[in-house]
């Protein structure tokens, strides 16, 4: 199989409402891990209030946060903007996640809007897309998987760098923080799934564009979900938390490259 050299694992790293300041010892002890798995990339979104201090405390990972505004500024009292994140040290922002979908009202949109600033302002892009239990056991997971991401998509226009800063995270709702995960072949089938929908959106550039898998992801089901066929990586909530958990998912990645 000759996808890999074209596409490099992407461990990612989701810290969600979790950290404060003593934490960055984690991250650096994530950085360190990183050095050790030369084949692998590695980021951490992790909270605002983290992101500056831990940019400049690591030299092997990069710095993400998990959401930012659809406008580039303005009179928007306690929102982050994707400049900011930028000029903060973050490289990438994860957009779309479930949990704002759900809890703040994010529609396709809205995260439309919030992929097309977040391009514009120089971040690599992490859009997660997934559908709910009830519609994966109506036979809907494809459909509403597509129509996410043909939404997110509008009005881009293809180009290698476009693939560059864009990823997909294939998160099903039911499998976010439950311990749940679909079986492997219902995930190869979903990431192929994106896969064809992204060639037929942006052409054959689409094929650089890494497709991680996310939702109870942990240490002992990493090397089974990484092999599996068009999964470039996995986002990682809860398992990312803890830098030892986290380190073994990216020695995971790291021994699948070396197999
Ligand atoms: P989890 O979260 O690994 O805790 O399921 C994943 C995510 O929400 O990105």
């Amino acid at each position: 199989m000759d996808r890999r050299p074209e596409r490099r694992s992407w461990i990612v790293g989701n810290w969600k409402m979790h950290g404060l300041r003593a934490s960055l010892a984690a991250v650096v002890e994530i950085d360190r891990a990183a050095q050790a798995c030369g084949e692998v990339d590695v980021a951490l979104a992790l909270p605002f209030t983290l992101i500056h201090a831990a940019a400049q405390a690591v030299s092997h990972i990069a710095i993400g946060g998990q959401n930012c505004h659809t406008q580039p500024q303005g009179a928007y009292t306690g929102d982050i903007s994707a400049a900011m994140l930028h000029d903060s040290g973050a490289d990438c922002v994860i957009l779309g996640h479930s949990e704002r979908r759900l809890d703040c009202g994010e529609t396709d949109e809205i995260v439309r809007d919030k992929l097309h600033t977040a391009l514009s302002s120089g971040l690599t892009v992490i859009l997660c897309l997934g559908e709910h239990l009830a519609e994966r056991e109506a036979g809907l997971a494809e459909d509403k998987v597509r129509q996410q991401l043909t939404h997110a998509l509008t009005g881009l226009t293809p180009s290698p760098d476009l693939a560059r800063h864009l990823a997909i995270a294939y998160e099903p709702i039911w499998a976010i923080g439950t311990g749940l995960v679909p079986e492997a072949p219902a995930i190869a089938a979903m990431h192929g799934a994106i896969r064809q929908s992204l060639a037929q959106a942006l052409g054959p550039s689409a094929r650089t564009i890494r497709l991680l898998y996310g939702g109870s992801v942990d240490e002992g089901n990493a090397p089974a979900i990484l092999r599996l066929a068009d999964v470039d990586g996995a986002l990682v909530g809860n398992a990312s938390l803890d830098s030892a958990r986290f380190a073994a998912i990216i020695q995971a990645a790291q021994d699948i490259r070396d197999a």
